[in-house]
């Protein structure tokens, strides 16, 4: 990928520990040191000061070993106590980055246990120290993770999120000092239940159009419409310091729901929420590994297994179905657009047209599909002689299809497609799709509706073709920006 980030090398995962700091966001994530496939678990690192352009820096907080025991560091969270407060960090640290993270602690092949852990940093990230009085959170499971801490205003608190994976649970703590912690209350079972829950992200999220409204939204990484993958699931609520309930307004969650999936493509996961973002940034921005643990260990690609999505910015939308998550790529990103390609507006019964065809598989394309009476309408992207990815309308689903997306056999799951239920507003379905070489993420009707997936075309698939079968659609105000690299 060219503007989407990627690890110089070796595998990724999950995303951990988001926060700004100082004019930087920090990105920490899961990341094996030593190979390009999971193990090893430790939380790599990078900076960044507009969450477009990324520094590499060397591996944060590495597994590291007692004994015969091994500890990982799996999924978590960061938060900064302003002034060292709280007194973790060395007399005189300016401000302490506290670091949350489950340790996943084996003997040998034995698996022994997972529980929250602490570790400090002084030196603003680049390097942490065990707390020497871990775990903080042990509850004697070996399913017990990701703990997902934010700083809670209205009662000048810590909170931290957990799941109890195999009891599809969120599990909620609260702290003062971040080293002794207080149960408070569980959710869930609810939602999707066909997979372990992963990953909890519990965020205030702003209602558009309703200034000083918002609800609390709960992510969790689960289950994934399409049995046999994993996926997102979101439940909008309230949260009153304590417990988490489910908005009334909202129909209640069944398995697999509309209202409640994230992203209906196959490769986003493990999104959590950025802390302590500037006041100016008054809606969350969450990033995701966009990858799908179906087949992640299979990906056909060197040196680095696994990437990041755009950072989106969220918020809660009013509809007939009640609040809706909608999502947006930052603003920012607008900065990367290149000289403009535009074609006013095509009519097409029955036939295709080429667009255009890019050199390299990254850009921004954006356009109003009016789909008219065609049974199956869109655009067929990473096209060359005998591969293409489509993005179609048909049946009142959007629908990617990476089928023919050129590589796709390295795994048997990897080939599908994706559907999300989707109505045109006054006729109209608002595209705008990233492509960036193997990614794609496709928002729709201005974030109502998103598909993230992953594809390997031929390098020179760079075909871009307009499509309308059995009827006649419109496609308006198509405009393509080749997007600027953001790595060195
Ligand atoms: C989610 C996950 C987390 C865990 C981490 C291990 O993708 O399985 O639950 O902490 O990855 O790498």
């Amino acid at each position: 990928p060219r503007y989407h980030f990627t690890p110089p090398q070796n595998w990724i995962n999950d995303p951990n520990g988001l926060v700004y700091h100082d004019g930087q966001y920090h990105l920490f994530y899961q990341h094996n040191p030593f190979a390009n496939q999971w193990g090893h678990m430790s939380w790599g690192h990078a900076v960044s000061t507009d969450l477009l352009r990324w520094e590499h820096l060397p591996v944060a907080i590495p597994e590291f070993t007692e004994g015969d025991k091994t500890t990982a560091i799996f999924s978590g969270s960061a938060v900064i106590d302003a002034g060292n407060r709280r007194g973790l960090c060395p007399p005189g640290t300016k401000n302490c980055f506290v670091a949350v993270y489950t340790g996943n602690v084996t003997q040998g092949d034995r698996h022994l246990a997972q529980y929250q852990n602490l570790a400090f940093s002084a030196d603003g990230g680049r390097t942490f120290t065990q707390y020497a009085k871990n775990p903080i959170v042990d509850i004697g499971s070996k399913e017990f993770r990701d703990p997902n801490v934010f700083w809670y205003e209205p009662e000048k608190k810590w909170v931290m999120a957990t799941v109890k994976a195999t009891e599809h649970r969120a599990a909620f703590y609260e702290s003062t000092d971040l080293k002794t912690w207080r149960f408070l209350s569980h959710f869930g079972p609810t939602g999707d239940t066909t997979k372990v829950w992963e990953c909890p992200a519990l965020v205030r999220v702003p209602i558009q159009n309703e200034p000083g409204k918002s609800r609390w939204v709960l992510f969790i990484s689960a289950g994934h419409p399409q049995p046999g993958y994993v996926g997102m699931q979101y439940f909008v609520g309230n949260f009153d310091g304590n417990t988490f309930t489910l908005d009334p307004e909202n129909p209640k969650p069944t398995a697999p729901a509309v209202a409640n999936v994230v992203d209906w493509g196959k490769d986003y996961y493990a999104a959590i929420q950025f802390n302590h973002l500037p006041a100016s940034q008054s809606n969350p921005i969450m990033i995701g590994w966009t990858n799908n643990w179906a087949y992640a260990g299979s990906l056909p690609t060197t040196p680095f297994k696994g990437a990041m999505s755009l950072p989106r910015q969220i918020s809660l939308k009013r509809t007939a179905a009640g609040l809706q998550l909608v999502q947006r790529p930052i603003s920012a990103l607008n900065a990367l657009r290149g000289a403009a390609q535009k074609r006013a507006g095509v009519r097409l019964s029955n036939r295709q047209e080429v667009f255009t065809k890019t050199t390299d598989n990254a850009y921004e394309l954006t356009l109003d599909l009016v789909p008219g009476n065609a049974q199956s309408a869109g655009i067929r992207l990473a096209k060359g002689p005998n591969e293409e990815t489509v993005l179609r309308y048909a049946n009142g689903n959007l629908q990617l299809d990476r089928r023919r997306s050129g590589n796709v056999g390295f795994h048997k799951s990897f080939p599908s497609v994706e559907e999300a239920p989707l109505t045109p507003q006054n006729g109209v379905i608002k595209l705008r799709i990233f492509v960036d070489k193997s990614l794609v993420e496709v928002f729709a009707n201005d974030g109502e509706r998103v598909i993230t997936d992953q594809i390997f075309p031929t390098e020179n698939a760079g075909g871009i073709e307009l499509f309308a079968e059995g009827g006649t659609a419109e496609f308006r105000n198509v405009v393509l920006w080749p997007m600027k690299a953001t790595a060195p």
